[in-house]
């Protein structure tokens, strides 16, 4: 039987493909406050501007490709049962191949009705002021913001619980209940932290730091794994 590997993933993992982490640069997102985009605050005060910036944040996306990293987790499929746990709102992830993606903090490329989170649609384009849902209700990006609940947490903390090897990739470990994954992974298994410049984690047992861009630290992983 294949062994469980359970990846945690973050913005530094697709910063490579181009699209903008946050916290390593300037505390901005491609420039804006985090608290006037992604809140639910934000959205009651300027809907439009929020709708803009994930608008183009969606064009963003798909513009963009894979990179070496994305390609490295969904190739350790052949020999380990992945699952991945990204907080990323991307799908590079599923367009390098992995198959098993949990999204922490929801997609790019749906929507949903800003009444009722079970109304949820795909999108590739913009969503506009107006758009409705079938519960005549504003639709809003399918994106879980800061402040907000993380029902999906739920879903991985049992999946890190049951890992056999657990790595982390490209995430600052600042933003919570994400970042408390790593505290449900067992002591004893091993465990790799991959980042160009590794957070501090204290108390984390058997763990590995690669200090690397997420491309050359996946890499670097395959190998250790494959020994
Ligand atoms: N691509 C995306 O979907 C995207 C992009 C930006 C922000 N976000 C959202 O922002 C939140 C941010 O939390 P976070 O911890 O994921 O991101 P973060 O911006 O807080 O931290 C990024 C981490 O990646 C590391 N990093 C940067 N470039 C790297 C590289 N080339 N290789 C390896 N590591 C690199 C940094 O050192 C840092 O530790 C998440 O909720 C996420 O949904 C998503």
């Amino acid at each position: 039987m294949k062994k469980k590997l359970v990846v945690l993933t973050g913005a530094g993992i697709s910063a490579e493909s181009g699209l903008k982490t946050f916290r390593d640069s300037d505390g901005l997102w491609e420039g804006y406050n985090i608290e006037d985009v992604a809140t639910p605050r934000a959205w009651r005060k300027d809907p439009q501007l929020v709708l803009e910036f994930y608008n183009y944040r969606r064009k963003n996306v798909l513009d963009a490709q894979p990179n070496a990293a994305h390609y490295g987790l969904a190739e350790l499929e052949r020999n380990f049962d992945v699952t991945i746990i990204t907080q990323n709102i991307d799908d590079l992830h599923e367009r390098a191949g992995s198959t098993n993606v949990l999204h922490l903090h929801g997609e790019i490329f749906t929507m949903r009705s800003e009444r009722n989170e079970s109304l949820v649609y795909e999108i590739k384009g913009d969503i506009k002021l107006g758009d409705k849902a079938e519960d005549d209700a504003q639709l809003r990006p399918n994106i879980v913001w800061f402040e907000e609940p993380v029902p999906m947490i739920e879903e991985a903390i049992p999946v890190v619980h049951s890992a056999d090897i657990f790595v982390v990739v490209g995430t600052s470990l600042v933003v919570y209940p994400a970042a408390g994954l790593v505290n449900y992974a067992n002591p004893d298994i091993p465990k790799y932290i991959i980042d160009k410049r590794v957070p501090y984690t204290s108390d984390v047992y058997n763990l590995t730091a690669i200090e690397k861009p997420a491309t050359e630290g996946v890499k670097e992983l395959v190998n250790l794994l494959s020994r």
